[in-house]
């Protein structure tokens, strides 16, 4: 790994092990390190029906840092094996484990121990036995070849300082025919021409560690997928942004742009659930 790729996870692990020991101190908390409740109206809020959640733990819901619903949009089917890349408080893990039901079994792969932690509470609380919690790199996932069903994520893969490692290590071990079924921030049509220092964004490590900097085009997305071996790769938008939305967390190079170029740029943010398939043959 590059010195800056070890900056870049250095920083996303201790951002999000700083929210998992707050919200194991009993502090809120949502996506991409706002310290707001869950009524707030960020990227992380209102991504779950109310019925979904019954019967979760609170500091499961709580723990919620992603910015979509991938285990309601992946069609998981009982007896299936599902793997949950960045799995942080565990909801989506403790989700899929009730849509896989028990001849199935949902994994969570975290980098973060005190994400880890919560996550191995939660799941006690919740009396959910048809999980497993590893740690580990999504880079480098601690799984057998062809051995997973479908893999899902939430807000994870723009945080990885190099995204195409992640795409091959989950075609590797999902089986022929398994889906890729994940929930990512992707900059639909690129930043702006006029966006005057692509580079000195890319190297923000809060914004990059506040799921923005170092979110992938949509054109990188099927271009990383495709060369990863993947096919049926689609791009469906869930969710855009206001300015008021992304708040503070915007980059303090933003601070230079006028108004225009700011909410220009902040248009092409948005949640975005991204399907592809590892073909059979
Ligand atoms: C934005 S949170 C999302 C958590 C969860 N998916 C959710 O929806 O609540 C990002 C999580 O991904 C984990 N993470 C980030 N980069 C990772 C990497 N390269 N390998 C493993 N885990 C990673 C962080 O530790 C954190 O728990």
């Amino acid at each position: 790994m590059t010195q800056a790729a070890q900056e870049i996870t250095a920083a996303v692990r201790q951002r999000y092990g700083n929210i998992a020991e707050q919200v194991v101190a009993g502090n809120t908390s949502t996506c991409c390190g706002g310290d707001v409740s869950l009524s707030g109206n960020t990227i992380s809020t209102n991504l779950y029906q109310g019925d979904e959640l019954d019967g979760l733990p609170l500091k499961a819901t709580l723990a919620s840092l992603g910015c979509g619903n991938p285990t309601a949009l992946a069609a998981l089917h009982p007896g299936e094996v599902v793997l949950d890349l960045g799995s942080g408080g565990g909801i989506d893990v403790l989700l899929s484990a009730r849509r896989v039901g028990p001849t199935g079994l949902a994994y969570g792969l975290d980098m973060t121990d005190a994400m880890l932690e919560l996550a191995h509470q939660n799941a006690a609380e919740a009396g959910v036995e048809n999980v497993r919690w590893l740690k580990g790199d999504i880079a480098n996932i601690p799984l057998p070849d062809n051995s997973v069903d479908v893999i899902i994520s939430n807000g994870v893969i723009n945080l990885a300082a190099d995204k195409q490692p992640v795409f091959n290590e989950a075609w590797r071990v999902l089986k022929p025919g398994g889906r890729f079924a994940v929930a990512d921030v992707v900059i639909h049509g690129g930043l702006p021409a006029a966006f005057p220092d692509t580079n000195a964004f890319r190297r923000d490590l809060s914004a990059w560690a506040g799921c923005i900097a170092g979110a992938l085009t949509d054109a990188e997305y099927r271009t990383g997928l495709a060369q990863a071996g993947f096919t049926e790769i689609e791009l469906e938008v869930t969710r855009r942004y206001s300015r008021e939305e992304v708040g503070d967390m915007l980059p303090q190079v933003f601070n230079h742009f006028d108004a225009e170029l700011v909410d220009d740029t902040i248009s092409r943010f948005a949640s975005t659930f991204v399907r592809a398939i590892k073909p059979l043959g």
